[in-house]
């Protein structure tokens, strides 16, 4: 007879057992998996967990600040927080290729967790949110963190730790019941995947400060809009992007010059092949309007209505 409350307790008792009094970290990227693996170590070992989040500048509106607020504040986590946004904006300035934006924040964020692993001093063990379809897909779970939120090869060679893995034998639907059994809100159980290098794969060409504002700012009104229609849970992800393009609009007697923003909305079972969602109108309207009333610099709004495959979910 399993149940998540007698789960909770074995996954302390083992989590306990394998660690001992040693010390251990956790790559925190504030989704799903990485939060729920948190929150469970942190309560099988507490102050021997340090969490690592880098803030690498290509978050969602309130992101960062969300993360330290659930658990610095609520959990009472060690958690370094680490704005490394100018640096990832420094080694960004004019890369426009798509896997190269890839490359260069996967191994910047090696550099910076690395750093920051370096003035803990002594650690162990770091906690990865492998889950049982990781196992299966991958055979071996190699490091962490990276894989999964970065896409890159794994931890360096000389950083050796052993790892972590307490949701190695579930499956999402688990893992979600798992995280409400341990406290985290809906926010954090039920978001949708957002990939790691974040914002600058869904700013099509180079990235500037002007259009991560414009993006994040249009951003987070379909993600209201799309709470507001009760959409977020159903869909599999709901985003804009914003291509590198300008295109000639009208405000009063004047005529704009300003981006256009491209509404992703698609459903799917497990990110592999995807559709695109028959929004309501209505919906879509007010999506619309509300981006290019509110935010400076967009005077058209475009919806993707390609499925996956041919074209990817993310534009990039
Ligand atoms: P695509 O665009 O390939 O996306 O259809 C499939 C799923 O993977 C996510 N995705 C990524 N996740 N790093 C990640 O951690 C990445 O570089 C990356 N690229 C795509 C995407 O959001 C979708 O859920």
């Amino acid at each position: 007879d399993w149940n998540m409350g007698s789960f909770v307790d074995q996954s302390v008792a083992k989590i306990q057992a394998q660690v001992g009094n040693k010390r251990v970290l956790c790559a925190l990227s504030g989704g799903v998996d990485s939060s729920v693996a948190a929150v469970l170590v942190h309560r099988a070992i507490g102050e021997q967990l340090t969490c690592v989040f880098v803030n690498h500048g290509f978050l969602r509106k309130g992101e960062a600040e969300q993360v330290v607020k659930t658990f610095r504040d609520g959990f009472k986590m060690n958690l370094v927080y680490v704005d490394a946004v100018d640096r990832f904006m420094a080694r960004l300035n004019g890369v426009t290729e798509p896997e190269q934006k890839r490359k260069i924040i996967g191994e910047e964020f090696i550099r910076v967790f690395e750093a920051e692993a370096a003035k803990l001093g002594e650690i162990d063990y770091l906690v990865q949110g492998t889950l049982y379809p990781d196992v299966i897909e991958s055979g071996t779970a190699t490091a962490a963190v990276i894989k999964s939120h970065h896409n890159v090869g794994g931890l360096p060679e000389d950083m050796k730790f052993e790892l972590v893995e307490p949701l190695r034998d579930l499956f999402k639907d688990e893992v979600r019941a798992l995280g409400r059994e341990i406290g985290l809100t809906d926010d954090i159980v039920y978001r949708q995947p957002f990939p790691g290098p974040g914002l600058a794969i869904r700013i099509i060409g180079e990235i500037t400060e002007e259009r991560l504002e414009i993006l994040r700012e249009a951003d987070s009104i379909v993600y209201q809009e799309i709470k507001n229609a009760d959409l977020y849970r159903k869909v599999w992800q709901s985003f804009a992007v914003l291509p590198a393009m300008k295109s000639v609009g009208v405000m009063g007697d004047e005529r704009t010059y300003a981006y256009t923003v491209g509404l992703r909305i698609v459903e799917s079972e497990d990110g592999m092949t995807a559709d695109w969602v028959r929004l309501p109108y209505e919906v879509l309207d007010s999506i619309s309007r509300r981006i290019v009333n509110e935010v400076k610099g967009v005077n058209r709004i475009v919806y993707d209505i390609t499925s996956k495959p041919p074209s990817t979910i993310e534009w990039e």
